[in-house]
């Protein structure tokens, strides 16, 4: 390469270099709320789960309105709730908060009487399961992502937690290898009729079929609607455990 050619590709060396910078000042940043962090007195276990919220004060970092002012919730063990209100109101919030996902500003959260500082961040979000409101998958395998929950979990327990979501039949029908690439138009096409079977048995779901449908061109986005489409049976198979909260 010429010397004027190398040179004409400067201005980009400068944009990534400033680029990775802002990246850099992202990760070397460490979090208050560190999962590999532990102490010397730290809880590990949960033993009955008994969820207090009391005069809790709670704001996101980035907004200047508070979410709770005051918020007080009681949650005895083995009960299983559902909680209902507007969108907004801050249902998902409790559940950042229990997953310490931030710092409250007041108040104090207990888990069996304890305030929830004193529990290990690592060892208390692996043992809470929660099945998010907007599904996030990342762009590999089916594998790759039930991985995500727990690294360590060999094939068996892969297939068992798919089966679990009801997502099992409709994987290995479509895909001869959880880990090979998936072949799509299959996919698609036993997708519409799986979202039928789903409008059918519930019909709130008709008003996201066409939405739901029209996406379905990116292998990201079936995935995604494969997902969501299996949240209603883990719906059905989670709120039969009484310790399920549904938002
Ligand atoms: N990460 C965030 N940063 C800043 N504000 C947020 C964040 N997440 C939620 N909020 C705001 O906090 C408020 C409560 O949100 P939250 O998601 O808890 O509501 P919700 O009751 O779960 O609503 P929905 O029924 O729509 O799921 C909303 O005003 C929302 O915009
Ligand atoms: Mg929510």
């Amino acid at each position: 390469m010429g010397c004027g050619s190398a040179m004409s590709n400067v201005p980009s060396v400068n944009k990534a270099k400033q680029s990775a910078g802002k990246i850099f000042e992202i990760t070397d940043q460490r979090s208050t709320l560190d999962v590999r962090r532990t102490t010397a007195n730290e809880i590990k276990e949960v033993k009955e789960g008994r969820i207090e919220f009391k005069d809790v004060d709670f704001k996101y970092p980035s907004r200047t309105t508070k979410i709770f002012n005051q918020f007080n919730m009681e949650i005895p063990a083995n009960y299983k709730i559902a909680l209902v209100g507007h969108s907004g109101c801050g249902k998902s919030t409790i559940t950042n908060l229990l997953l310490r996902f931030y710092h409250t500003q007041g108040g104090q959260i207990l888990i069996d009487g304890e305030p929830i500082e004193n529990y290990n961040v690592g060892s208390l979000r692996e043992q809470i399961g929660f099945v998010q409101q907007e599904p996030i998958l990342f762009n590999r395998s089916i594998k790759d992502n039930v991985l995500y929950g727990k690294l360590d979990a060999d094939n068996a327990k892969v297939r068992k937690v798919c089966e679990m979501a009801n997502a099992l039949t409709f994987i290995e029908s479509n895909i001869e290898d959880l880990d090979k690439e998936k072949r799509i138009h299959k996919i698609k096409e036993d997708l519409t009729n799986e979202i039928d079977v789903i409008c059918k048995k519930y019909p709130s779901f008709i008003q996201f079929k066409e939405k739901l449908l029209s996406k379905s061109n990116e292998v990201l986005d079936l995935l995604l609607q494969v997902f969501t489409k299996s949240d209603a049976k883990a719906m059905e198979i989670f709120s039969k455990d009484p310790r399920s909260l549904v938002l």
